[in-house]
């Protein structure tokens, strides 16, 4: 069968405005989005610019707006659309544009990491590493959901308040990494980790629409790990607060 793809260009080297350009390529409704993509590279105009490694859904690399809605090229296949009108594949909302449908990514990077600071040398000489840190199954349940993230920035490219509210908002991801260590029985330093995301653009910038959450390629319940964090942060450094809400 036919299906034809309507993807975002720009080339910041000879374009001064971005446009569309239409592919209709032999398909399959099981062939994944990638695939289409690799289609078209191929066999029509090699210069079409996407990032992919894995094609697996493992490392991330692959998130594009496909319909409107972010998502990895790799997990998404043709017939999860209406693939009887034309597919519009477009680069990932909020990050800056680089070619296509490849997107800067270092601002995202750069977020997680300043949410996420090294643990200070004190705290990780202090660590006996002779002894095994055992952990119950319970314990190691409270980050089990974060550590699947791929790191992919759908989950930035959905959220409203990154869009439409605060650009320097923190972002659901960082936030998200951050939970895996606060949430760590093992971290010495949650403390000082849950001050990091008190800052101004932090965790009381998410305003729960849940969108990271729709969108997650990986399931993650964003969301409920943002909010889980948040009454962590009240109970264990305002806990006046929380005795006045409860
Ligand atoms: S939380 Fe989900 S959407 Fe966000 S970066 Fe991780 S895997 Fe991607
Ligand atoms: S729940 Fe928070 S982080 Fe997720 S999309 Fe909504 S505002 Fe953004
Ligand atoms: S190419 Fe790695 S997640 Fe899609």
């Amino acid at each position: 069968m036919k299906v034809t793809l309507k993807i975002f260009r720009f080339n910041p080297e000879t374009d001064k405005q971005p446009h569309y350009d239409h592919f209709t390529i032999e398909a399959n409704p099981e062939d994944r989005i990638l695939d289409c993509l690799n289609k078209i590279r191929w066999e029509q105009d090699s210069s079409l610019s996407y990032r992919m490694s894995c094609a697996h859904g493992v490392c991330g690399s692959d998130a594009v707006t496909i319909n409107g809605s972010p998502a990895l090229a790799c997990q998404k296949l043709v017939k999860d659309y209406d693939y009887s009108k034309e597919l519009v594949i477009e680069p990932l909302k909020f990050f800056p544009l680089i070619k296509d449908l490849n997107v800067d990514m270092r601002l995202f990077f750069k977020r997680i990491k300043a949410a996420n600071p090294k643990q200070p040398a004190e705290k990780v000489s202090s660590v006996d590493m002779e002894k095994e840190r055992a952990q119950s199954i319970q314990e190691r349940a409270e980050f089990d959901d974060a550590i699947k993230c791929v790191l992919c920035g759908c989950c930035v490219a959905a959220c409203p308040v990154e869009l439409e509210q605060d650009h320097k908002f923190v972002g659901p991801a960082a936030i998200l990494r951050a939970q895996r260590y606060i949430f760590d029985s093992r971290t010495q330093d949650a403390t000082e980790r849950m001050r990091v995301l008190e800052k101004p653009h932090g965790v009381w910038g998410c305003k729960s629409y849940f969108m990271c959450t729709v969108v997650c390629p990986k399931n993650i319940k964003v969301t409920e790990a943002i909010l889980k964090t948040k009454k962590k942060i009240i109970q264990e450094l305002h806990p006046k607060n929380d005795q006045e809400t409860s």
